[in-house]
C-alpha cells in the first residue's frame, strides 16, 4: 500500500546570520516555525530493478536527482540496505524555490514515508540524522512545529510556544538562489557578529503575543534578498500599509511572511495586499503545525 504524508512549510520568524565558517556554512540561529501551506508526499513500491522515478503536479520541479526527495530515497535506501524501487509523488502546494523549504520538505516527508512503507522502524533522530547530509534545514522539517535551529540550521532545540500565530504569505514571481543570498549578504556586510536570538521574541512565541512578536521579526538574509530583488521592499511596506503587526522576507527568500492579529485579521491583510498589486499570490496560513501520515 502506498504511503502518503502531508507535509508543511515553514517561515523563519527569527534568523540570525553569523560569519562564513571554514566549510563555507555560515553559522546562524533561526527560530524555524511550520505553517499550514502543504506538499502531499505519496511513495509506493515499484517493480524491481526500476529504480527511483518522481512525478510532481508543478512543472516547474524537477522530477530527476537534482530533486532533494530523489537524493533522500537513495540515503535511506542505502541507510537500510534496501533496493531503491520506488515511486514518488509530489502534490505541491508550497510556492517553488521560495524561502519556504518546499524541496527540504518533500525530501523529509520521503524519509518518514519511506520509513512507513519500508516497516523500517527508524526513530525521530536517526531520521533527523539522514536528514541533515541532505540539507540544513531537512531535519527540522522531520518534527515542524516551532523549533530553534543553530549550527548551520541543522541542531535543532525545543521552544515554548504557546497557541497559534495567524500568517498572510505573499510570494513573488520568480525565485531566489540561496547561495547566492547569502554570498551577497557577505559582501554587503563583511563583518559579522555571533547570532542570538533576542530574549523579547522568545518571550512572544512563550506567552502568544502576536503584537510583541511583530515588533521582533528579523532575518539578516532580507536585506541581501532585496539587493537582489528590489521590488521585494514594496512588497514588505504593501503588507504593513495593509495593516500587518510586522513582516519579513522567510529565509533566503523571496516569499515574505506578514504577522496578523488573528485568521479573521490575517483575511482582512490578504485583501488589501492583493489589491495593492505589489504581491504575486497571497495566501493565509497558522502555525505551528505538524508534518503527518495519512
Ligand atoms: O544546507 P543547504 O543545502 O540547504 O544550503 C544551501 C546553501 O545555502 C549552502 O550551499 C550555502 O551556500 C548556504 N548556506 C549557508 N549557511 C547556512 C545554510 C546554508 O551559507 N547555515
Amino acid at each position: 500500500m502506498p504511503v502518503t504524508v502531508r507535509m508543511p512549510a515553514k517561515l523563519n520568524i527569527a534568523l540570525q546570520v553569523g560569519p562564513a565558517r571554514e566549510d563555507g556554512y555560515h553559522e546562524l540561529q533561526t527560530i524555524y516555525h511550520a505553517v499550514s501551506l502543504y506538499d502531499a508526499v505519496t511513495v509506493g513500491d515499484a517493480p524491481v530493478g526500476s529504480g527511483i522515478t518522481i512525478t510532481c503536479t508543478n512543472e516547474d520541479v524537477p522530477v530527476d536527482s537534482r530533486n532533494l526527495a530523489w537524493k533522500a530515497a537513495e540515503l535511506i535506501a542505502e541507510s537500510a540496505d534496501v533496493q531503491p524501487d520506488v515511486k514518488i509523488h509530489i502534490d505541491k502546494g508550497i510556492p517553488v524555490a521560495g524561502g519556504m523549504a518546499g524541496g527540504s520538505t518533500d525530501a523529509a516527508g520521503t524519509l518518514i514515508a519511506l520509513n512507513d512503507l519500508w516497516q523500517l522502524d527508524y526513530s525521530k533522530e536517526r531520521l533527523q540524522e539522514l536528514a541533515a547530509q541532505l540539507g540544513s534545514d531537512v531535519p527540522f522539517c522531520i518534527g515542524g512545529g516551532t523549533q530553534l535551529g543553530h549550527g548551520r540550521g541543522e541542531l535543532l532545540s525545543p521552544v515554548l510556544a504557546k497557541g497559534s500565530f495567524h500568517w498572510v504569505i505573499a510570494t513573488a514571481q520568480s525565485g531566489l538562489s540561496t547561495p547566492a543570498v547569502y554570498e551577497k549578504l557577505d559582501e554587503i556586510r563583511p563583518d559579522a557578529e555571533e547570532p542570538h536570538i533576542p530574549e523579547d521574541l522568545m518571550a512572544a512565541l512563550r506567552t502568544n503575543d502576536a503584537r510583541a512578536l511583530g515588533l521582533q521579526l528579523h532575518n539578516d538574509l532580507e536585506a541581501a534578498a532585496i539587493v537582489l530583488k528590489p521590488s521585494l521592499k514594496r512588497t514588505l511596506e504593501a503588507g504593513i500599509e495593509a495593516g500587518a503587526l510586522g513582516a519579513l522576507v522567510s529565509g533566503s527568500g523571496p516569499t515574505i511572511a506578514f504577522l496578523a492579529r488573528d485568521a479573521e485579521h490575517a483575511v482582512d491583510v490578504q485583501i488589501a495586499l492583493s489589491g495593492s498589486g505589489f504581491a504575486h499570490e497571497v495566501m493565509t496560513a497558522h502555525g505551528p503545525v505538524r508534518p503527518a501520515v495519512i
